[in-house]
């Protein structure tokens, strides 16, 4: 008995300390059900991957795959269309019946010392079951060059498939032309963390991207506009005779180039066409697109709203031939199902101030700009179906009446779509405060500036699905990177990750999976993956951030806070940079004495600096009290 209690303990040790090895993983977003097994698959140069029945498709997925791996490991894995026996093989097999998987996008992934057997109902759920075995192997994988590491794959048996099958994120290419390159790029960003649609947001005051055969004029003139640099909205206007160099647009075989490119990604691209508002790049073009017919330039970041009328003319046969061609072609280049018409931020100055148009709203018995809007809206959607295409827009196209059959972008809240719901309407959650990644993430002390505040636990913290709707009709959501000041790749990448991280999660994961402290605790393994892979990202989750308050408009106190838990905070007030040996911030705001000019502080984790000092005067900290 005494022997058998020994070895019971023994073996108990023996297994504790098998288990304290395990690697911690961290897959983002989590998968819907994970068991970790015993051991793990060593990657070596003789591994061989397997398209089941030489599928084309399996194939062409090994390849891909081999593709991730070759250049860090320096193997040229083989492709085979069957195992064998006292090889170790990667096999992939569509097999339709699996049934536990849910979705197209789902499958199975069961990982032992020997064998990975990777299998899905559709290609899509092959390319997924890849991306999380590229997430298990480790981190130094993502280099370009030849890494001295041991590839191990700890063994684990995951089924996996989304909670939406709309997981998006927006590219605003208006504000700031972003290449087909660097459109790719993104698409490739996209797809490891399971985003399936790309945004395009095309056109806007500021720029129009795509070419458009039956109106050149749009890129020709559209596209361009004077060069700034600055603070967005204090531009100055193009002077006089000053030439429109700062732009760009995709051509249509561009455009082919990036839906083919998306698509083998399983990603697919939204196109939006922002229209009725938002168009003065289009009016720039076509002066007679507006009700007010002047010729203005494409705007470059100076004030203009209610001053230049950027809306078309709802009252004029002539846009709607326009929006009918402009459509038209857009509907060849875009397979999917839907096409964006924007339909936000509308103003009505123009058409209340028009003749022509207050003449047609009577003529049709309209009686406000906004039935006005949900007329033109309306009109656009029977034409987009003529092109076998389905609408969607901005919350802003409830107002004055839904199209029939519209889809609805819930940006100002959720409210536009529980709206919609309520009325039937099918509903992608974009709620500014939850997804709008141009936001700070960070102090804007130490943060690229911009406006208002997103930080990363409130992109994680939210559901999409909101109580009293019909679940069925959320069909998912979508992070929205507006560029008007962001205006490059690197700054583009670092608006969306690792915000972006967090809203792969909450589209994907099962909602009791997605647990706060345990994705905080995947954040510095994924910033591993990103930093190899040459992704930009942000740590301002770590770093510190100040409100602050004042007493009786007097006494000065300032309240630090960081994102991730469990860092601790020390900050000065003499002016020197803080580290742990400054004052421990312990959760009770600090009052600044009269006189002190300068607040620091930074978050350390195990002893070591966790993020950036922040540096505030203050003046700063006065200003913020004041504007509380
Ligand atoms: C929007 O942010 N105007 C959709």
């Amino acid at each position: 008995m005494k022997h058998y209690l020994l070895c019971t303990f023994l073996f108990s040790l023996l297994s504790l300390s098998v288990v304290s090895q395990q690697r911690t993983l961290s897959i983002v977003p989590e998968p819907a059900e994970l068991i970790r097994g015993k051991g793990s698959f060593l990657l070596d140069a003789k591994t061989i991957i397997v398209a089941e029945n030489n599928d084309a498709g399996l194939r062409h997925l090994a390849e891909t795959f081999t593709g991730w791996l070759s250049p860090a490991t320096g193997f040229q894995l083989k492709i085979a269309d069957h195992a064998v026996t006292s090889v170790k093989s990667i096999e992939l097999s569509l097999n339709a019946s699996i049934k536990d998987i849910k979705t197209e996008e789902g499958y199975l992934l069961e990982i032992s010392s020997n064998r990975i057997h990777l299998s899905a109902a559709k290609p899509a759920g092959i390319f997924y079951g890849l991306q999380t075995l590229r997430q298990l192997l480790p981190p130094a994988i993502e280099y370009q060059s030849k890494q001295a590491v041991v590839w191990e794959i700890p063994a684990v048996k995951i089924t996996d498939y989304p909670r939406f099958g709309w997981r998006g994120l927006l590219l605003d290419v208006s504000r700031h032309f972003f290449t087909k390159e660097f459109v790719k790029k993104y698409v490739d960003e996209m797809a490891r963390y399971k985003f399936n649609i790309l945004h395009l947001h095309l056109t806007d005051d500021q720029g129009w991207r795509i070419q458009i055969k039956s109106f050149p004029g749009l890129t020709e003139t559209g596209a361009w506009r004077v060069p700034r640099t600055g603070r967005w909205w204090t531009y100055e206007q193009p002077k006089p005779g000053e030439a429109a160099t700062y732009g760009g647009f995709y051509t249509q075989d561009d455009i082919r180039e990036m839906v083919q490119y998306a698509r083998e990604r399983n990603v697919a691209i939204l196109p939006e066409i922002d229209v009725p508002g938002h168009s003065l790049a289009a009016i720039a073009s076509y002066p007679y697109l507006s009700a007010t017919g002047y010729l203005y330039p494409v705007n470059p970041g100076s004030k203009f709203y209610n001053i230049e009328d950027n809306t078309l003319n709802p009252a004029d046969e002539r846009v709607y031939d326009f929006l009918d061609k402009v459509f038209g072609e857009i509907a060849q280049l875009f397979p999917y199902p839907y096409i964006h018409i924007g339909g936000d931020e509308c103003t009505k100055t123009f058409w209340k101030k028009s003749a022509v148009v207050q003449d047609f709203m009577k003529k049709e018995g309209i009686k406000s700009e906004h039935e006005l809007q949900s007329y033109f809206i309306k009109r656009l959607e029977t034409i987009l179906k003529q092109k076998g295409k389905k609408l969607i827009g901005w919350d802003e196209i409830l107002e004055g009446g839904l199209a029939p059959d519209a889809t609805v972008m819930s940006w100002r809240g959720m409210s536009g779509g529980v709206e919609a719901a309520k009325q039937g309407h099918n509903v992608v959650m974009t709620p500014a405060d939850n997804v709008y990644l141009d936001l700070y993430q960070g102090d804007p002390a130490t943060e690229p500036d911009t406006y208002s505040m997103l930080r990363l636990k409130t992109c994680y913290q939210w559901d999409p699905v909101p109580r009293d709707v019909k679940p069925s009709l959320i069909l998912g959501g979508q992070g929205n990177l507006w560029t008007e000041s962001v205006p490059t790749d690197r700054h583009a990448e670092y608006m969306t990750w690792p915000r972006a991280l967090a809203l792969s999660e909450v589209f994907w994961s099962p909602v009791q999976k997605q647990q706060w402290p345990d994705f905080q605790n995947k954040l510095e393994a994924q910033f591993h993956h990103l930093r190899a892979a040459g992704i930009n990202y942000s740590r301002a989750a770590y770093d510190v951030l100040a409100t602050t308050t004042a007493k009786d408009n007097k006494q000065l106190f300032a309240e630090l806070t960081t994102d991730i838990d469990s860092l601790t905070i020390y900050y000065t007030i003499d002016n020197t940079n803080p580290d742990n040996f400054s004052n421990e911030y312990k959760g009770q705001p600090i009052q600044i004495p009269e006189g002190i000019y300068q607040l620091r502080a930074v978050a350390y984790k195990d002893n070591a600096p966790a993020g950036n000092i922040l540096i505030l005067s203050r003046e700063d900290l006065e200003k913020r009290a004041r504007h509380k």
